[in-house]
């Protein structure tokens, strides 16, 4: 139990770093949380208009819950990813070097989930890409990935990661609770428009 309290320890500051806020830095943008809906997140970065700078956060914010679930896996075991994934994502949500005001972990459930079951991973960047394609909303998008997660993980024979799913999935229902405000509202921004 002291290995995992450590994977867990090590897996939340490794979640804790926000590429969002990095990338904006050092493409010179400025401070994120200044930016549009103020989250530190790829789809906030995109609302300044740098791709490139987006796809890194994407990327970074996804890598790092990747990683976490990598190295656990390879330097203890199979709980250890587990355990290394969701401190991850909860590093990202509640990150230490932000003063514990993150974002809403997307990206990092996403890569996560890519290392841990990558089948349900693929289904759930499917679904995103799906709903975002059709609808415009990354929050949508990332709301009906969530919430289908859990069933893709049953339909797809990985019953060990429907819990996991389920937990992750209400962590970010309840990280949105913004954007479903907005989204029943009408006044939610679609995918790049800064409005
Ligand atoms: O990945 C976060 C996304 O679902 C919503 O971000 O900036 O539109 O609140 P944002």
């Amino acid at each position: 139990l002291p290995l995992l309290a450590l994977v867990a320890v090590a897996g939340y500051l490794l979640g804790s770093v926000p590429f969002g806020i990095v990338m904006a830095r050092l493409f010179g943008l400025g401070d994120l949380r200044q930016i549009g809906s103020g989250n530190i997140g790829a789809t906030n970065v995109l609302r300044t208009g740098n791709k490139p700078a987006a796809l890194l956060t994407l990327l970074g914010d996804a890598g790092k819950g990747g990683a976490a679930v990598l190295l656990a896996r390879a330097l203890v075991g199979e709980d250890a990813a587990q355990v290394a994934g969701f401190a991850a994502f909860l590093g990202h949500c509640f990150p230490v070097f932000l003063g514990f005001k993150g974002g809403k972990g997307v990206a990092t459930w996403l890569g996560t989930m890519l290392a841990l079951a990558w089948p349900i991973g693929l289904a759930a960047c499917v679904t995103w890409l799906v709903v975002a394609v059709i609808f415009r909303f990354s929050s949508l998008a990332a709301l009906a990935a969530a919430a289908l997660s859990p069933l893709w993980a049953l339909l797809l024979g990985l019953p060990a990661y429907v819990i996991l799913s389920i937990a992750l999935a209400l962590l970010i229902f309840l990280r949105h609770r913004a954007n479903i405000e907005r989204l029943i509202a009408g006044e939610e921004p679609r995918i790049g428009r800064k409005k």
